[in-house]
């Protein structure tokens, strides 16, 4: 059985829960497609090349501690680079349709690397509820920065991925679009489980 579930959004607006929710909840595989680039951002941190490092990925560079804001930060420098996107679509595809179902969140998941999606989500939530999300976690771990920093830094990331020529983030036009900003998370999952329960029955 091929099942795939596209799930997009920017930054901290809760995707990435969502998407571990519902491939648990279906027993569908789950992939975070921002560890892609991560994973080559955090390689052009360390001195390589993005195009030869998006090129080089292995499952071990993805394993790593890839969280911080430095990587996310360069995963968004190296992911507006047409080669470093092209090195990574085939690997994204595969797992699209790999049988048992499948779950991918990214930014052009439903647009560009499963355009024939079963089911597409797009998760959003305002960039000031977003920033104090990601202020939260960092604060958790012991950041420096404030929060006024953390919400420069969103919406800097979110206007780079959003404006930049090759997929960049948009909703799908056939997306369904989720706003968690006033949303628990536990109702925001269970909204986007409901609503792929509703897809799989129709389709
Ligand atoms: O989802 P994330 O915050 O881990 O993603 C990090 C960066 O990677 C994001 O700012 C843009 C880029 N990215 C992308 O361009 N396309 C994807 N499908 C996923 C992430």
């Amino acid at each position: 059985m091929r099942f795939t579930i596209a799930i997009d959004g920017p930054a901290a607006a809760g995707k990435g829960t969502i998407s571990k929710a519902v491939a648990w909840h279906f027993g569908f595989a789950h992939l975070d497609t921002g560890l892609l680039y991560r994973a080559v951002g955090a390689k052009v941190l360390a001195g390589a090349g993005p195009v030869a490092a998006a090129r080089g990925l292995t499952s071990e560079d993805i394993n790593g501690d890839l969280r911080s804001p430095d990587v996310a930060d360069a995963a968004s420098r190296v992911a507006v680079i047409p080669e470093v996107r092209a090195a990574l679509v085939d690997f994204q595809r595969d797992f699209a349709n790999r049988d048992g179902g499948a779950v991918l969140d990214g930014r052009d998941i439903g647009t560009v690397i499963c355009p024939d999606a079963d089911v597409k989500l797009y998760v959003t939530a305002s960039a000031k509820v977003r920033a104090e999300r990601r202020f939260l976690e960092l604060e958790a771990k012991g950041t420096d920065l404030t929060r006024a920093e953390v919400l420069s830094d969103v919406v800097a990331r979110d206007k780079r991925d959003a404006e930049r020529d090759e997929a960049p983030m948009r909703a799908a036009g056939d997306a369904v679009t989720l706003d968690t900003s006033g949303m628990s998370i536990g109702d925001a999952v269970a909204a986007a489980i409901n609503h792929v329960k509703l897809a799989r029955h129709v389709g």
